[in-house]
Protein backbone atom coordinates (compact mmCIF):
# COMPACT_ATOMS: atom_id res chain seq x y z
CA UNK A 1 0.00 0.00 0.00
CA UNK A 2 0.95 3.59 -0.54
CA UNK A 3 -0.54 6.82 1.09
CA UNK A 4 1.23 10.33 1.38
CA UNK A 5 0.70 10.59 5.25
CA UNK A 6 0.51 7.32 7.70
CA UNK A 7 -1.04 7.77 10.96
CA UNK A 8 -0.41 5.73 13.96
CA UNK A 9 -3.22 5.89 16.11
CA UNK A 10 -6.81 6.79 15.28
CA UNK A 11 -7.56 8.72 18.36
CA UNK A 12 -8.21 12.72 18.92
CA UNK A 13 -4.71 13.65 17.47
CA UNK A 14 -4.43 11.13 14.21
CA UNK A 15 -8.39 11.15 13.27
CA UNK A 16 -8.26 15.30 13.77
CA UNK A 17 -5.03 15.17 11.50
CA UNK A 18 -6.89 13.03 8.97
CA UNK A 19 -10.01 14.92 8.60
CA UNK A 20 -7.50 18.27 8.17
CA UNK A 21 -5.27 16.71 5.13
CA UNK A 22 -8.58 14.86 3.59
CA UNK A 23 -9.53 18.49 3.28
CA UNK A 24 -6.71 20.04 1.75
CA UNK A 25 -6.52 16.74 -0.71
CA UNK A 26 -3.57 15.31 0.78
CA UNK A 27 -4.17 11.32 1.13
CA UNK A 28 -3.63 9.52 4.72
CA UNK A 29 -4.22 6.23 6.46
CA UNK A 30 -4.91 5.71 10.12
CA UNK A 31 -3.92 2.68 11.79
CA UNK A 32 -5.34 1.79 15.11
CA UNK A 33 -4.65 -0.95 17.54
CA UNK A 34 -7.89 -1.38 19.01
CA UNK A 35 -11.84 -1.63 17.66
CA UNK A 36 -13.81 1.83 17.25
CA UNK A 37 -16.78 0.44 20.09
CA UNK A 38 -13.14 0.34 22.67
CA UNK A 39 -11.44 4.07 21.47
CA UNK A 40 -15.26 5.83 21.60
CA UNK A 41 -16.08 4.06 25.47
CA UNK A 42 -12.43 5.61 27.01
CA UNK A 43 -13.72 8.25 28.87
CA UNK A 44 -11.18 11.61 29.27
CA UNK A 45 -11.12 15.07 28.12
CA UNK A 46 -14.47 17.28 28.87
CA UNK A 47 -13.15 20.92 28.05
CA UNK A 48 -12.33 22.34 24.88
CA UNK A 49 -10.62 25.87 24.47
CA UNK A 50 -12.00 28.25 22.18
CA UNK A 51 -8.96 27.60 19.74
CA UNK A 52 -9.65 23.86 19.54
CA UNK A 53 -13.51 24.50 18.99
CA UNK A 54 -12.48 26.99 15.98
CA UNK A 55 -10.47 24.36 14.76
CA UNK A 56 -12.45 21.58 14.82
CA UNK A 57 -15.52 23.87 13.14
CA UNK A 58 -12.95 24.49 10.15
CA UNK A 59 -12.07 20.69 10.16
CA UNK A 60 -16.16 20.54 9.08
CA UNK A 61 -16.81 18.57 12.55
CA UNK A 62 -18.62 21.32 14.21
CA UNK A 63 -22.02 21.34 14.13
CA UNK A 64 -23.36 18.33 16.96
CA UNK A 65 -20.86 20.19 19.60
CA UNK A 66 -21.87 23.51 18.90
CA UNK A 67 -26.01 21.37 18.81
CA UNK A 68 -24.73 19.70 22.16
CA UNK A 69 -21.58 21.37 24.12
CA UNK A 70 -22.21 23.81 26.52
CA UNK A 71 -19.91 27.18 26.46
CA UNK A 72 -18.80 27.78 29.91
CA UNK A 73 -17.98 31.76 30.61
CA UNK A 74 -16.04 31.18 34.23
CA UNK A 75 -15.10 28.62 36.83
CA UNK A 76 -15.77 28.19 40.46
CA UNK A 77 -12.49 27.80 42.19
CA UNK A 78 -12.85 27.15 46.25
CA UNK A 79 -10.65 26.50 49.11
CA UNK A 80 -11.33 24.44 52.50
CA UNK A 81 -14.88 24.73 51.18
CA UNK A 82 -15.57 28.65 50.29
CA UNK A 83 -15.72 29.54 46.84
CA UNK A 84 -15.14 32.02 44.12
CA UNK A 85 -15.81 32.70 40.53
CA UNK A 86 -13.45 33.55 37.91
CA UNK A 87 -15.04 35.17 35.06
CA UNK A 88 -12.87 34.22 31.96
CA UNK A 89 -15.16 36.07 29.43
CA UNK A 90 -14.74 39.37 31.27
CA UNK A 91 -10.90 38.48 31.79
CA UNK A 92 -10.03 37.62 28.14
CA UNK A 93 -13.01 37.67 26.03
CA UNK A 94 -13.55 33.66 25.11
CA UNK A 95 -15.06 31.39 27.10
CA UNK A 96 -14.46 27.37 26.62
CA UNK A 97 -16.44 24.30 25.47
CA UNK A 98 -17.53 21.72 27.99
CA UNK A 99 -18.07 18.87 25.18
CA UNK A 100 -16.28 15.66 25.82
CA UNK A 101 -13.42 13.58 24.00
CA UNK A 102 -15.68 11.09 23.87
CA UNK A 103 -18.14 13.33 21.05
CA UNK A 104 -15.38 14.70 19.49
CA UNK A 105 -13.70 11.07 18.35
CA UNK A 106 -17.34 9.94 17.87
CA UNK A 107 -17.83 13.17 15.34
CA UNK A 108 -14.47 12.44 13.79
CA UNK A 109 -15.08 8.62 13.36
CA UNK A 110 -18.21 10.01 11.33
CA UNK A 111 -16.37 12.41 9.01
CA UNK A 112 -14.32 9.57 8.00
CA UNK A 113 -16.45 7.06 7.52
CA UNK A 114 -18.65 9.97 4.94
CA UNK A 115 -15.61 10.93 2.87
CA UNK A 116 -13.81 7.04 3.02
CA UNK A 117 -10.88 7.89 4.93
CA UNK A 118 -9.41 4.44 5.66
CA UNK A 119 -9.07 3.43 9.24
CA UNK A 120 -7.61 0.26 9.71
CA UNK A 121 -8.51 -1.05 13.27
CA UNK A 122 -6.98 -4.01 15.08
CA UNK A 123 -3.82 -3.54 13.88
CA UNK A 124 -0.91 -5.25 15.40
CA UNK A 125 2.70 -5.08 15.32
CA UNK A 126 3.11 -1.18 13.97
CA UNK A 127 7.13 -0.91 13.11
CA UNK A 128 8.49 2.23 11.66
CA UNK A 129 11.25 2.03 8.87
CA UNK A 130 13.89 4.58 7.33
CA UNK A 131 12.21 7.30 9.21
CA UNK A 132 15.41 9.27 8.96
CA UNK A 133 15.68 8.78 4.60
CA UNK A 134 13.26 9.99 2.39
CA UNK A 135 11.72 6.25 1.62
CA UNK A 136 9.86 5.58 5.16
CA UNK A 137 7.64 2.92 5.57
CA UNK A 138 5.21 1.29 8.23
CA UNK A 139 4.56 -2.24 8.98
CA UNK A 140 1.91 -4.20 11.06
CA UNK A 141 -0.28 -7.08 11.32
CA UNK A 142 -3.90 -6.53 9.85
CA UNK A 143 -6.60 -9.31 9.31
CA UNK A 144 -4.31 -11.96 9.73
CA UNK A 145 -1.97 -10.87 6.84
CA UNK A 146 1.36 -8.50 7.33
CA UNK A 147 1.19 -5.36 5.88
CA UNK A 148 3.41 -2.10 4.56
CA UNK A 149 2.59 1.04 4.02
CA UNK A 150 5.16 3.37 1.95
CA UNK A 151 4.50 6.77 2.20
CA UNK A 152 5.79 10.54 2.59
CA UNK A 153 5.49 11.34 6.11
CA UNK A 154 4.50 9.53 9.35
CA UNK A 155 2.27 11.03 12.13
CA UNK A 156 3.05 9.00 15.47
CA UNK A 157 -0.64 9.97 16.77
CA UNK A 158 -0.63 6.59 19.04
CA UNK A 159 -0.76 8.16 22.64
CA UNK A 160 2.25 8.10 25.71
CA UNK A 161 2.15 4.24 25.17
CA UNK A 162 2.48 3.86 21.27
CA UNK A 163 5.45 3.16 19.60
CA UNK A 164 6.50 6.10 17.56
CA UNK A 165 8.40 8.01 20.39
CA UNK A 166 10.52 5.66 21.00
CA UNK A 167 11.71 5.15 17.03
CA UNK A 168 13.70 8.28 17.85
CA UNK A 169 17.15 6.84 18.44
CA UNK A 170 18.49 7.44 22.79
CA UNK A 171 20.97 9.85 21.93
CA UNK A 172 18.56 12.36 19.68
CA UNK A 173 15.20 11.81 22.06
CA UNK A 174 15.45 14.34 25.48
CA UNK A 175 12.84 13.79 27.92
CA UNK A 176 11.29 15.70 30.89
CA UNK A 177 9.37 14.10 33.32
CA UNK A 178 7.57 14.57 36.83
CA UNK A 179 5.51 12.43 38.58
CA UNK A 180 3.10 13.68 41.02
CA UNK A 181 2.82 11.39 44.58
CA UNK A 182 -1.25 11.35 43.92
CA UNK A 183 -3.95 9.92 41.40
CA UNK A 184 -7.68 11.40 40.20
CA UNK A 185 -10.64 9.01 41.00
CA UNK A 186 -12.79 10.17 38.09
CA UNK A 187 -16.47 8.84 38.31
CA UNK A 188 -19.43 9.19 35.78
CA UNK A 189 -22.97 9.50 36.88
CA UNK A 190 -26.30 10.17 34.98
CA UNK A 191 -27.35 12.83 37.42
CA UNK A 192 -27.97 16.50 37.19
CA UNK A 193 -24.50 18.68 37.33
CA UNK A 194 -23.61 20.07 40.87
CA UNK A 195 -23.31 23.93 39.96
CA UNK A 196 -23.89 25.25 35.90
CA UNK A 197 -19.58 25.79 36.04
CA UNK A 198 -17.17 23.87 36.77
CA UNK A 199 -15.46 23.82 40.22
CA UNK A 200 -11.87 23.21 41.02
CA UNK A 201 -11.57 22.58 44.94
CA UNK A 202 -8.61 22.96 47.48
CA UNK A 203 -9.25 21.16 50.40
CA UNK A 204 -7.46 19.61 53.45
CA UNK A 205 -8.40 16.44 52.75
CA UNK A 206 -7.54 16.56 48.70
CA UNK A 207 -8.44 18.14 45.43
CA UNK A 208 -11.77 17.58 43.82
CA UNK A 209 -13.26 18.71 40.67
CA UNK A 210 -17.22 18.86 39.67
CA UNK A 211 -17.08 18.85 35.76
CA UNK A 212 -20.05 17.56 33.62
CA UNK A 213 -21.13 16.39 30.18
CA UNK A 214 -24.47 17.31 29.73
CA UNK A 215 -27.66 18.30 31.90
CA UNK A 216 -28.00 14.83 33.04
CA UNK A 217 -24.53 13.62 33.08
CA UNK A 218 -21.47 14.44 35.48
CA UNK A 219 -18.23 13.93 35.81
CA UNK A 220 -16.48 14.26 39.34
CA UNK A 221 -13.05 13.88 40.61
CA UNK A 222 -11.12 13.30 43.96
CA UNK A 223 -7.99 13.33 44.66
CA UNK A 224 -6.73 10.31 45.82
CA UNK A 225 -3.85 8.46 47.33
CA UNK A 226 -1.47 6.76 44.60
CA UNK A 227 -1.69 3.10 46.00
CA UNK A 228 -5.71 3.35 46.37
CA UNK A 229 -7.48 0.63 45.27
CA UNK A 230 -10.78 1.38 42.82
CA UNK A 231 -12.61 -1.27 44.86
CA UNK A 232 -12.01 0.51 47.88
CA UNK A 233 -14.29 3.38 46.60
CA UNK A 234 -17.82 2.75 46.45
CA UNK A 235 -20.41 5.26 45.25
CA UNK A 236 -21.47 5.93 48.63
CA UNK A 237 -18.11 6.76 50.11
CA UNK A 238 -17.46 8.41 46.71
CA UNK A 239 -20.46 11.23 47.35
CA UNK A 240 -19.42 11.60 50.81
CA UNK A 241 -16.14 12.29 50.48
CA UNK A 242 -16.66 14.80 47.67
CA UNK A 243 -19.53 16.69 49.78
CA UNK A 244 -16.70 17.20 52.21
CA UNK A 245 -14.83 19.19 49.89
CA UNK A 246 -16.27 21.54 48.05
CA UNK A 247 -18.32 24.14 49.33
CA UNK A 248 -20.94 24.12 51.38
CA UNK A 249 -23.84 25.64 49.12
CA UNK A 250 -22.65 23.25 46.36
CA UNK A 251 -23.03 20.22 49.08
CA UNK A 252 -26.21 20.86 50.15
CA UNK A 253 -27.43 20.61 46.59
CA UNK A 254 -25.26 17.66 45.51
CA UNK A 255 -27.39 15.09 43.41
CA UNK A 256 -26.02 11.92 43.96
CA UNK A 257 -26.76 8.41 41.76
CA UNK A 258 -25.00 4.97 40.81
CA UNK A 259 -21.72 5.41 38.51
CA UNK A 260 -21.56 4.76 35.11
CA UNK A 261 -18.18 4.78 35.12
CA UNK A 262 -14.96 5.00 37.54
CA UNK A 263 -11.95 4.66 37.26
CA UNK A 264 -7.88 6.10 38.66
CA UNK A 265 -5.52 7.81 36.70
CA UNK A 266 -2.07 8.65 37.91
CA UNK A 267 -0.41 12.37 37.46
CA UNK A 268 2.35 13.04 35.06
CA UNK A 269 3.71 15.54 33.25
CA UNK A 270 6.16 14.68 30.40
CA UNK A 271 7.37 15.93 27.36
CA UNK A 272 9.63 14.28 24.43
CA UNK A 273 12.07 16.56 22.37
CA UNK A 274 12.14 16.99 19.64
CA UNK A 275 8.89 16.29 18.55
CA UNK A 276 10.23 15.39 14.92
CA UNK A 277 12.43 12.90 13.74
CA UNK A 278 13.37 12.91 9.96
CA UNK A 279 9.76 12.23 8.24
CA UNK A 280 8.56 10.98 11.59
CA UNK A 281 6.26 13.92 13.67
CA UNK A 282 5.41 13.12 16.93
CA UNK A 283 1.60 14.57 17.78
CA UNK A 284 -0.78 15.21 20.96
CA UNK A 285 0.30 12.25 24.08
CA UNK A 286 3.36 10.72 22.02
CA UNK A 287 5.07 13.56 22.72
CA UNK A 288 3.85 14.94 26.19
CA UNK A 289 1.27 13.81 28.63
CA UNK A 290 0.07 16.58 31.21
CA UNK A 291 -1.68 16.18 35.12
CA UNK A 292 -5.21 16.64 33.86
CA UNK A 293 -5.87 20.14 36.13
CA UNK A 294 -5.61 22.58 33.88
CA UNK A 295 -7.76 20.40 31.33
CA UNK A 296 -5.27 20.66 28.63
CA UNK A 297 -4.04 17.29 27.63
CA UNK A 298 -6.84 17.42 24.51
CA UNK A 299 -5.92 20.67 23.51
CA UNK A 300 -2.60 20.07 23.65
CA UNK A 301 -3.24 17.41 20.69
CA UNK A 302 -5.40 19.38 19.11
CA UNK A 303 -2.86 22.36 18.83
CA UNK A 304 0.30 19.72 17.37
CA UNK A 305 -2.17 18.85 14.78
CA UNK A 306 -3.02 22.66 14.02
CA UNK A 307 0.93 22.87 13.35
CA UNK A 308 1.62 19.27 11.85
CA UNK A 309 -1.41 20.42 9.27
CA UNK A 310 0.26 23.43 8.91
CA UNK A 311 3.67 22.31 8.01
CA UNK A 312 2.47 19.39 5.96
CA UNK A 313 0.22 21.73 3.70
CA UNK A 314 3.58 24.01 2.89
CA UNK A 315 5.63 21.08 2.47
CA UNK A 316 3.47 19.63 -0.22
CA UNK A 317 2.74 23.24 -1.62
CA UNK A 318 6.58 23.45 -2.11
CA UNK A 319 7.58 24.88 0.86
CA UNK A 320 9.50 21.68 2.46
CA UNK A 321 11.40 23.86 5.41
CA UNK A 322 8.18 24.66 6.41
CA UNK A 323 8.63 21.31 8.69
CA UNK A 324 11.55 22.04 10.42
CA UNK A 325 9.59 24.39 12.03
CA UNK A 326 7.48 22.07 13.39
CA UNK A 327 8.84 20.91 16.58
CA UNK A 328 10.05 24.38 17.35
CA UNK A 329 6.93 25.80 17.00
CA UNK A 330 5.05 23.14 19.05
CA UNK A 331 7.15 22.62 21.71
CA UNK A 332 7.10 26.70 22.50
CA UNK A 333 3.37 25.87 22.91
CA UNK A 334 3.54 22.55 24.59
CA UNK A 335 5.67 24.06 27.32
CA UNK A 336 3.57 27.03 28.45
CA UNK A 337 0.80 24.35 29.17
CA UNK A 338 3.35 22.22 30.92
CA UNK A 339 3.84 25.03 33.24
CA UNK A 340 0.14 25.98 33.88
CA UNK A 341 -0.71 22.11 34.44
CA UNK A 342 2.12 21.86 37.01
CA UNK A 343 1.04 24.97 38.46
CA UNK A 344 -2.74 24.56 38.58
CA UNK A 345 -1.76 20.88 40.22
CA UNK A 346 0.88 22.57 42.68
CA UNK A 347 -1.82 25.17 44.15
CA UNK A 348 -4.94 22.72 44.11
CA UNK A 349 -3.90 19.33 45.64
CA UNK A 350 -2.57 18.22 49.13
CA UNK A 351 1.27 17.17 48.83
CA UNK A 352 1.78 14.39 51.02
CA UNK A 353 4.31 15.34 53.93
CA UNK A 354 3.68 18.97 52.91
CA UNK A 355 4.91 21.72 55.23
CA UNK A 356 3.07 24.26 57.53
CA UNK A 357 4.78 26.48 54.89
CA UNK A 358 3.67 25.04 51.59
CA UNK A 359 0.86 25.03 53.31
CA UNK A 360 0.29 28.65 53.54
CA UNK A 361 1.68 29.82 50.27
CA UNK A 362 -0.94 27.40 48.54
CA UNK A 363 -3.31 29.87 51.10
CA UNK A 364 -2.09 32.81 49.87
CA UNK A 365 -1.69 31.66 45.90
CA UNK A 366 -5.38 31.16 46.35
CA UNK A 367 -6.28 33.90 48.20
CA UNK A 368 -4.15 36.05 45.45
CA UNK A 369 -6.59 34.50 42.85
CA UNK A 370 -9.80 35.66 44.63
CA UNK A 371 -9.12 39.54 45.12
CA UNK A 372 -6.70 40.22 42.23
CA UNK A 373 -7.85 40.33 38.73
CA UNK A 374 -4.41 40.41 37.28
CA UNK A 375 -4.35 37.15 38.82
CA UNK A 376 -7.05 35.82 37.71
CA UNK A 377 -6.48 37.25 34.47
CA UNK A 378 -3.48 35.29 34.03
CA UNK A 379 -5.02 32.27 34.90
CA UNK A 380 -7.69 32.94 32.82
CA UNK A 381 -5.72 33.53 29.78
CA UNK A 382 -4.03 30.15 30.21
CA UNK A 383 -7.10 28.24 30.91
CA UNK A 384 -8.83 29.28 28.09
CA UNK A 385 -6.00 28.71 25.96
CA UNK A 386 -3.21 30.63 24.86
CA UNK A 387 -3.19 31.24 20.54
CA UNK A 388 -1.67 29.13 18.37
P1 LIG B 1 -4.69 9.05 22.61
O1 LIG B 1 -6.06 9.53 22.91
O2 LIG B 1 -3.97 8.26 23.65
O3 LIG B 1 -4.80 8.19 21.29
C1 LIG B 1 -3.75 7.37 20.84
C2 LIG B 1 -4.33 6.23 20.03
O4 LIG B 1 -3.28 5.45 19.51
C3 LIG B 1 -5.19 5.31 20.87
O5 LIG B 1 -6.45 5.13 20.25
C4 LIG B 1 -4.38 4.02 20.93
O6 LIG B 1 -5.21 2.87 21.00
C5 LIG B 1 -3.59 4.09 19.65
N1 LIG B 1 -2.34 3.34 19.70
C6 LIG B 1 -1.44 3.28 20.71
N2 LIG B 1 -0.40 2.51 20.38
C7 LIG B 1 -0.63 2.09 19.12
C8 LIG B 1 0.09 1.25 18.24
N3 LIG B 1 1.27 0.73 18.58
N4 LIG B 1 -0.43 1.00 17.03
C9 LIG B 1 -1.61 1.55 16.67
N5 LIG B 1 -2.35 2.35 17.48
C10 LIG B 1 -1.85 2.61 18.68
N6 LIG B 1 -7.17 15.39 29.23
C11 LIG B 1 -7.89 16.42 29.65
O7 LIG B 1 -7.71 17.54 29.13
N7 LIG B 1 -8.83 16.22 30.64
C12 LIG B 1 -9.06 14.99 31.20
O8 LIG B 1 -9.92 14.85 32.06
C13 LIG B 1 -8.30 13.91 30.78
N8 LIG B 1 -8.48 12.68 31.32
C14 LIG B 1 -7.68 11.65 30.88
C15 LIG B 1 -7.82 10.38 31.44
C16 LIG B 1 -6.99 9.32 31.03
C17 LIG B 1 -7.14 7.94 31.66
C18 LIG B 1 -6.02 9.55 30.03
C19 LIG B 1 -5.11 8.43 29.56
C20 LIG B 1 -5.91 10.81 29.46
C21 LIG B 1 -6.72 11.87 29.88
N9 LIG B 1 -6.61 13.15 29.33
C22 LIG B 1 -7.37 14.17 29.76
C23 LIG B 1 -5.69 13.45 28.28
C24 LIG B 1 -6.38 13.42 26.92
O9 LIG B 1 -7.38 12.44 26.92
C25 LIG B 1 -5.29 13.14 25.91
O10 LIG B 1 -4.41 14.25 25.95
C26 LIG B 1 -5.79 12.89 24.50
O11 LIG B 1 -6.49 11.68 24.44
C27 LIG B 1 -4.62 12.88 23.54
O12 LIG B 1 -5.04 12.41 22.30
P2 LIG B 1 -4.06 11.57 21.38
O13 LIG B 1 -4.87 11.25 20.16
O14 LIG B 1 -2.79 12.29 21.23
O15 LIG B 1 -3.73 10.26 22.19
C1 LIG C 1 -12.56 17.57 33.08
C2 LIG C 1 -11.32 17.09 33.31
C3 LIG C 1 -10.34 17.95 33.70
O1 LIG C 1 -9.11 17.51 33.93
C4 LIG C 1 -10.56 19.28 33.87
O2 LIG C 1 -9.56 20.10 34.27
C5 LIG C 1 -11.80 19.78 33.61
C6 LIG C 1 -12.81 18.90 33.22
C7 LIG C 1 -13.65 16.64 32.67
O3 LIG C 1 -13.38 15.44 32.53
O4 LIG C 1 -14.77 17.09 32.51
Amino acid sequence: MRTQVCIIGGGPSGLLLARMLHNDGIEAIVLERHDRDHVLARIRAGVLEWSSVETLDRAGVGRRMHAEGTPHGGTYLSAQNRGFRVDYEALTGKRVMVYGQTEVTHDLYDAMDAEGTPVLHGVAGVTIGNPDSDAPFVTFRHQGADRRIDCDWIAGCDGYHGVSRDTIPANVLKTFEKIYPFGWLGVLSETPPVSHELIYANHERGFALCSQRNAMLSRYYLQVALDDQIEAWSDTRFWDELRRRIPEQAADSLVTGPSIEKSIAPLRSFVAEPMRWGRLCLVGDAAHIVPPTGAKGLNLAVGDVHYLHDALTRAYAGDPAAIDRYSETALVRVWKAIRFSWWMTSVLHKFPGQTPFEQRIQEAEINLLEVSDTAKANLAENYVGLPF
